[in-house]
């Protein structure tokens, strides 16, 4: 990474570096594709979709960088160190990860089965940690350091009623930023998670359609208003770029101050 200073301005320099950013056909994930892209990033796209990557995967390389895709099913994991392997040798090494995808089935508590269970947890935290375990083993071997970024929530850290699986998926992957943090410190591997407040994308489109929904959740904001997918990429760019060069185990929450009262 650059060293920033005020009189190079290179704060939020990305230029040259290689991001894998995963769920990033839409939502928040596209956001930070793009984002990560505009601050010089050539950017490895991940999801189920072909057809969602490959057209943010367009939108990359209108923006003057180079993109290679990988359409895959990331709780499969068994296949995640072959499409880590090949993305690294196709954009020339990985920096930067972005571990976003991810899922949401709001239930009662009394009505879970298991296999949802299984469902939300299998992506949104073992597909992230092992994610994160093979762009782990890249980066110790490149040698040149890395930032690895766990797309988190404010319910990692808050309760949330119909979201068992949801909030402890979010919470352990707190705790998996942290224990990573604390073992590739020494590499200069630097592990942070963002954790937003709601956002309006595709996974939140069924809830926030509920006026009653609307009006509680923008009860407990401080802002008054849910967030843009922007919101959450510059969060993302922050933790990505030599502005946060001194920053590592930190659970940064987007959330419109949610969790301030
Ligand atoms: N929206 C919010 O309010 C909010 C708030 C806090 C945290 N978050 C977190 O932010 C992240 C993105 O959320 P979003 O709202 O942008 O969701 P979204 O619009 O539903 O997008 C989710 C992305 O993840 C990909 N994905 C899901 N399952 C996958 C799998 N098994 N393998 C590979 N890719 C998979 C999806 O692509 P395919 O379906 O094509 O695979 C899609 O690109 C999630 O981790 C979510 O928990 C969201």
């Amino acid at each position: 990474m650059v060293e920033p200073t005020i009189e190079n301005n290179k704060f939020f320099d990305l230029t040259g570096k290689k991001a894998l950013v995963s769920g990033a056909g839409r939502g928040i994930g596209k956001a930070v594709a793009l984002g990560l892209a505009r601050a010089g990033a050539d950017i490895g796209l991940v999801a189920r979709t072909e057809s969602e990557i490959d057209a943010v995967a367009g939108q990359v390389k209108e923006i003057g960088r180079r993109a290679a895709v990988a359409a895959s099913d990331l709780t499969v994991t068994a296949d995640i160190p072959a499409l880590v392997s090949g993305l690294a040798g196709e954009l020339g090494g990985i920096d930067i990860l972005v571990n976003n995808a991810g899922t949401n089935i709001p239930q009662d508590s009394v009505d879970v089965t298991e296999e949802a269970w299984d469902s939300v947890m299998a992506i949104n935290l073992k597909s992230s940690f092992f994610m994160a375990q093979a762009v782990g083993k890249v980066m110790i071997e490149q040698g040149r350091g890395g930032r690895i970024i766990n797309m988190s929530s404010q319910t990692g850290s808050v309760a949330l009623i119909k979201r068992a699986a949801y909030c402890a998926s979010k919470a352990g992957l707190n705790l998996v930023t942290k224990v990573l943090a604390m073992e590739w410190g020494p590499h200069e591997i630097l592990v942070n998670a963002v954790a937003p407040t709601f956002v309006e994308t595709e996974m939140t489109k069924p809830m926030l359609a509920d006026p009653q929904f609307r009006e509680y959740a923008l009860a407990k904001n401080v802002l008054k208003r849910f967030g843009t997918t922007d919101d959450v990429a510059g969060a993302v760019i922050y933790l990505a770029s030599p502005a946060a060069n001194l920053v590592t185990g930190h659970i940064l929450l987007v959330d419109a101050g949610w969790t301030a009262h």
